[in-house]
């Protein structure tokens, strides 16, 4: 409830006991309306709940509601049913003593409707298992049955509860709703038969005329409209907006399903013959009156499966017995009438107990050995009800809502004063109107009596209180029952009939001899036998109220006051009037000013600390000492005055509401800093967590990635073990034959020099590197050289130009001719030859050397070795000497005896010419730079190449006329050609000329 109080919830009080002016009425009521106006229904004095009727739907009996007040504490959540009804249950369950909650209010007040929220809470609420499931649908399902035949429209309310009912529900130990029980009080059964303008009689037979089948319509003999039965027709009011008794009728067959009801044919016919029975007309003259409508006697007689004459019979006589002998006397056209309504009230009625019977047999608690279950009682007892003209039902009904108020008012009472000595507080108590005591029943004594008799005797009783007036010549009473209550008119007229609730003997006898099963049960025949007078309809009511008190007595009790709004039944509207008169008559101020006469509020000591515990620094967080101490010092720090308050054993009580408005108040200015730091703790925490969370993650992924690491770790270690381990021994083993031993190691070395030979081939033919291959593959690797040697130089050869191929042959032969025999043969090699090696002032000899090779030489005299340049110019079949363009000697190869140079790096050579050759002038000593390339042309030109003479030391050549000349060569630091002074041409030769390589030589190696 103190939630109540912060202002986004407050509107008016949620409980009476805050309002500031609690005595006054006024205010009271506009609190209620405030809040009817919001929707809010429900408002609390203490621990009572008042409802107001909506009269309309409101979305707040969702399962999410259901949900919200389970197990919550009653004043922590603006008041419900469902709160009251959960605390019911948890004090059922945590104190095991039985408890009930009493439905009060008038008619239309919306009790039937309270007690069916109730049932659905727990239903919904409590633990279940299969078994329980099913006592769970029973006890829901009664409802509807139970309605059907008990409820009925009446101008106050188109559902009308015509039947008290209090309804055990039993839950074991675990709390587990298993079973039930329902105790029907006083049903309106003169309804069956007459119904005030406006009413309807009991739903069933609308439901059955409207839903039925064809078939099972045309079985009982019934039309489908509702005016053509004399029961139904009295109220005029055959068809209610609100109520829809087609899928009523369904709703009730399946109910009776659940139930496990199999007396559904029995049960109809019971149901079809009242209304039969009720167009049974009588005709004939006074004192010989007969049944005109043999049609209803025949239906009568099958539906009630009885004999059709004996039943004409019984319904139109009646048996006397004089002097021991047995008479038929007929009865008058009146007397038959009363006697076949009697008769159809007694079967309806009866009926209406065994369908209670039935219920409870099918609720009943199979695993009672032990009696160990707790109960909550529901009761929900016809309402209040005033009307223009009140009958002997509505003296009933009163009798009963004032016997109950009273019991309501002295419970209240005592549990205020209990609790109050219980916590050791001084009970001052408030002047308390009391209720006029009821009707003494001395008025419904059976007896000779007439209605006038009768209120006779009510005058003379309790005629001189000041609430009671006779009104003799229209023979009425008006009777208050609570002060400054409206007048209640009760017409005493049928008073002594409707007590007396006679059914003739002959009757009862025949319905005796019924052979519906139900009917059989209804009529027992050891009625017959007992001569004892009946008890009158108010006596078993009142015996029956008196043990109800005393169920009622024996449990913890908790309240709800039902209030009506209006008389229209319309949603929203608030009658003042109509609800001042009940806040009157259902004592809601008395209640409150009861529950306020010392405090407004009271907590227990854990609960106010808990709630308020935040607005003292000593007591926040936590108080560690006596709860009681801890609520002292709390309400030090708040500031309370010593008559503001009073601390109890286990309670706070506080005076005035306004006292607690301000620590409420107090309360939702501290909430926002304590939401803050909350806020902050929590996201802290949460960030922690979550932290936490991943750090926890991710130590979990790391340990599993270094297991995983380590194992492919170790499996490689072992795998690297293995292998060393099989090298070695393969090593040790490798000389011997191939055995399982050494044959890895055999393999692998194999392999492994395979591998090596694959990454290290030699990359051109020059390249003479080669792996050294083990022992067992020399052969095998000689043949992979030899192979790969071959490809090389095929691949090579595939690749050589023409012009190329010429030029290695010819190096080839310069090769032959001087490697090793001539000096600056080396430096020769790496420089290609060229077809011609003149200037471009020669352009056409170097034209010619398309064909021939053209070299530039110096030519030295035979006589004093003079020097000249000249060309040399090697055609096809001669050698031709030109200066310029003038040709100076041409040697025929025919003619070119041999060719002789010496073994030093020099350039001259002589070109020895036949002495045959008249043409020619001797020998001719030659000089060119590129010696080695000049001679192998020549050589090969002329086809001399075994012609070439490499000399040490001398060359002799023939100076022509048979003269001789001498080259002398000599090694030195320079090259000299001169005439020596022996006459001898001497050369002195360079010595270790610097090998220069060439473009030519690099591409030379790089195509190998
Ligand atoms: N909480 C509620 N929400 C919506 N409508 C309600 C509520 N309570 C009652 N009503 C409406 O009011 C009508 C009368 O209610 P209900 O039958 O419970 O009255 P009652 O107090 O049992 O009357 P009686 O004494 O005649 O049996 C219901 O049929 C329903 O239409
Ligand atoms: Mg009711």
């Amino acid at each position: 409830m103190e939630s109540a109080l912060t202002a986004r919830d407050r509107v008016g009080v949620q409980d009476f006991v805050l309002l500031e002016n609690f005595t006054s009425e006024a205010a009271f009521i506009e609190n209620l309306r405030k809040r009817f106006k919001e929707n809010l229904i429900y408002t609390y004095i203490g621990s009572v709940l008042v409802s107001v009727n909506p009269y309309k739907d409101l979305e707040i009996y969702t399962k999410n509601h259901m949900e919200r007040y389970r197990g919550v504490n009653f004043y922590e959540v603006s008041p419900h049913i469902y709160a009251v009804a959960d605390n019911s249950y948890r004090s059922m369950r945590t104190e095991r003593k039985d408890q009930c909650i009493l439905i009060s209010g008038e008619s239309g007040a919306g009790k039937t409707e309270a007690s069916k929220k109730i049932l659905q809470y727990y239903a919904f609420t409590c633990p279940a298992s299969e078994q329980v499931q099913t006592i769970k649908d029973r006890l829901l399902q009664s409802n509807p049955v139970l309605e059907a035949f008990g409820n009925a429209k009446t101008l106050r309310n188109d559902n009308s509860s015509r039947f008290g009912k209090y309804m055990d529900i039993q839950f074991d130990f675990k709390g587990a709703p298993v079973g039930g029980h329902i105790i029907n009080y006083l049903l309106e059964k003169s309804r069956v038969v007459h119904q005030n303008h406006g009413e309807r009689n009991f739903h069933i037979f609308y439901q059955l005329i409207e839903g039925g089948e064809e078939d099972l319509l045309r079985a009982l003999g019934l039309e489908r409209n509702p005016q053509q039965y004399q029961y139904l027709v009295k109220g005029n009011c055959p068809k209610v907006s609100s109520i829809n008794d087609r899928s009523d009728w369904k709703m009730v067959r399946k109910a009776l399903t659940v139930i496990g009801f199999n007396e559904d044919e029995e049960l109809l016919n019971i149901i079809a013959s009242v209304l039969h029975l009720g167009n049974v007309q009588y005709g004939g003259e006074e004192g010989n009156v007969c049944i005109t409508s043999d049609t209803q006697i025949k239906y009568l007689a099958r539906l009630l499966g009885v004999n059709g004459a004996v039943l004409t019979e019984a319904l139109t006589h009646k048996k006397i017995i004089a002097k021991g002998e047995e008479l038929m006397s007929p009865l008058n056209l009146e007397q038959a009438s009363s006697a076949r309504d009697a008769l159809s009230k007694a079967v309806y009625g009866r009926t209406f107990t065994w369908l209670v019977n039935k219920i409870n047999a099918s609720l009943t608690y199979t695993d009672d050995s032990h009696k160990n279950y707790s109960v909550i009682g529901l009761l929900d007892i016809y309402g209040f009800e005033v009307f223009q003209h009140n009958s002997f039902e509505q003296f009933c009904i009163n009798y009963c809502n004032e016997k109950l108020q009273q019991l309501f008012i002295e419970l209240t009472l005592k549990s205020e004063q209990e609790e109050y000595e219980a916590e050791g507080i001084t009970w001052e108590p408030e002047k308390f109107k009391g209720i006029i005591s009821i009707l003494d029943e001395e008025c419904l004594r059976p007896g000779d009596a007439s209605d006038l008799t009768f209120l006779e005797k009510l005058e003379d009783t309790v005629g001189g209180h000041a609430h009671f007036v006779t009104l003799k010549y229209c023979l009425a009473v008006d009777w208050l029952v609570v002060p400054d209550c409206k007048p209640l008119n009760i017409c005493p007229v049928r008073f002594l009939d409707k007590n007396n609730d006679l059914l003739f003997r002959n009757l009862k006898e025949v319905m005796c001899m019924s052979e519906n099963k139900i009917l059989n049960q209804c009529f027992d025949r050891e009625e017959l036998s007992d001569k004892k007078r009946p008890e009158t309809a108010a006596t078993q009511f009142k015996a029956s109220l008196a043990k109800l008190m005393e169920i009622l007595m024996s449990k913890e009790p908790s309240y709800i006051r039902c209030i009506k709004p209006n008389d229209s039944k319309q949603a929203g509207r608030f009658d003042e009037v109509l609800i001042r008169h009940q806040v009157k008559y259902l004592g809601l101020m008395e209640n409150l000013r009861v529950r306020r006469a010392g405090f407004a509020y009271r907590r227990r000591y854990e609960v106010f600390l808990q709630r308020y515990k935040s607005l003292c620094p000593d007591t926040w967080p936590n108080w560690q000492g006596k709860l009681a101490d801890g609520v002292a010092t709390l309400v030090k720090h708040l500031g309370y005055k010593p008559e503001e308050y009073k601390l109890g054993r286990s309670k706070i009580f506080i005076r005035f509401p306004k006292t607690l408005f301000a620590t409420e108040e107090a309360l939702e200015t501290r909430k926002h800093s304590l939401a803050t730091k909350l806020q902050a703790g929590w996201r802290g925490y949460s960030q922690k967590s979550k932290y936490q969370k991943l750090r926890t993650s991710a130590i979990a992924i790391q340990a599993w990635w270094r297991g995983i690491l380590a194992r492919r770790r170790a499996q490689r270690r072992r795998q690297a073990a293995d292998t060393i381990r099989r090298f070695i021994k393969g090593f040790i083993y490798r000389h011997r034959e191939r055995c399982p031993e050494n044959e890895y190691f055999l393999d692998y070395v194999r392999y492994s020099f395979l591998m090596k030979l694959h990454r290290n081939l030699p990359k051109n033919v020059l390249d003479k590197s080669w792996p050294t291959p083990p022992a067992a593959l020399a052969e095998a690797s000689e043949h992979l050289r030899k192979l790969c040697m071959q490809n090389m130089v095929w691949s090579y050869c595939k690749k050589i130009s023409p012009e190329w191929k010429h030029q290695m042959e010819q190096k080839m032969i310069a090769s032959e001719l001087f490697k090793d025999k001539k000096d600056n043969y080396p430096q020769s090699v790496p420089k290609l030859f060229v077809s011609t090696r003149l200037s471009t002032t020669f352009f056409l000899l170097q034209q010619m050397s398309c064909e021939t090779c053209t070299v530039p030489v110096t030519k030295y005299d035979r006589k004093g070795y003079k020097a000249r340049p000249r060309q040399l110019l090697l055609t096809a079949n001669s050698a031709v000497i030109i200066e310029e363009t003038k040709l100076k000697q041409r040697i025929d190869y025919g003619a070119l005896k041999g060719i002789s140079v010496s073994s030093l790096s020099d350039g001259l050579f002589v070109l020895h010419v036949s002495s045959d050759d008249n043409k020619q002038k001797g020998d001719v000593v030659l000089q060119s730079d590129h010696v080695i390339e000049t001679l192998t042309k020549i050589a090969i030109c002329s086809d001399k190449i075994n012609s070439i003479n490499i000399n040490q030391g001398s060359i002799t050549f023939t100076v022509g006329q048979g003269k001789e000349g001498i080259i002398d060569f000599t090694p030195g630091s320079e090259l000299l050609v001169a005439k020596a002074k022996n006459g001898h041409l001497s050369v002195v030769s360079l010595l270790n000329l610097p090998h220069s390589q060439s473009d030519g030589f690099s591409k030379l190696k790089a195509e190998m």
